[in-house]
């Protein structure tokens, strides 16, 4: 957030300034191919530009998300330390927030971990939604192979529908650990699986509010 967006990116906003008109507008078939040729240069992940469903939000889709997978007073789960808007999430939309804690890291410096038996000790018979950060704001977690199918394991189990935040997804430091999302990682998740994206994080433009589910 500290650095200008692209130059690509401030003279394609130009040019939409130039264009003048400014009223309502909705996801071109251009958009939505853009993200399937990103998905797959960048993840490997072939995505079909049918599943996309385009928000204002990343954080507005996670409401959503509980509004439509769940009942209200059912309960809606997720691990912390979190990104503050996550917690708000049950309140917001009446649903029972339900948390359970990373595993904090063992040694000065080390990672925080997906403690999957703190998780399943959280998951009630009420609990219908997990929403999911990956990668993870705030530990700065990039999730191994392994923790992310024993989540999915769990999902399946328990018939939770899983959001996976994967705003920062474009962020990675580390070469070696390239993104892999959640639902290529887990096809079998397909069935219950949102994955939430946007170009807001990777070039700076969360202020002009466009997200993908
Ligand atoms: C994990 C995570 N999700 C969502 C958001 C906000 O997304 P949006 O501005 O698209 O609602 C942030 C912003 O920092 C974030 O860190």
């Amino acid at each position: 957030m500290d650095f200008r967006s692209p130059p690509a990116v401030i003279e394609a906003l130009h040019r939409r300034v130039d264009h003048g008109v400014f009223g309502y507008a909705d996801a071109t078939p251009a958009l939505r191919d853009t993200l399937c040729r990103w998905s797959e240069h960048h993840y490997g992940w072939q995505i079909d530009a049918a599943w996309q469903c385009w928000v204002p939000g990343v954080v507005p889709a996670l409401h959503l998300a509980a509004l439509a997978f769940s009942e209200p007073g059912e309960g809606v789960l997720t691990a912390t330390p979190i990104y503050p808007p996550f917690l708000s999430v049950g309140r917001h939309t009446g649903r029972e927030a339900q948390t359970f804690e990373l595993a904090p890291p063992a040694t000065p410096g080390g990672d925080w971990r997906l403690d999957l038996d703190a998780m399943e000790a959280a998951i009630r018979p009420n609990t219908r939604v997990l929403l999911w950060c990956h990668p993870h704001n705030p530990t700065g977690r990039v999730w191994d192979v392994d923790e992310l199918r024993g989540l999915a394991e769990l999902a399946r189990r328990h018939a939770l529908i899983v959001v996976s935040d994967e705003l920062h997804c474009d962020l990675i430091l580390d070469p070696e650990r390239p993104h892999q999302p959640l639902g290529l990682l887990c096809p079998e998740l397909a069935e219950r699986l949102i994955t939430l994206w946007a170009p807001s994080k990777t070039f700076n433009i969360a202020g002009l509010s466009a997200a993908c589910r």
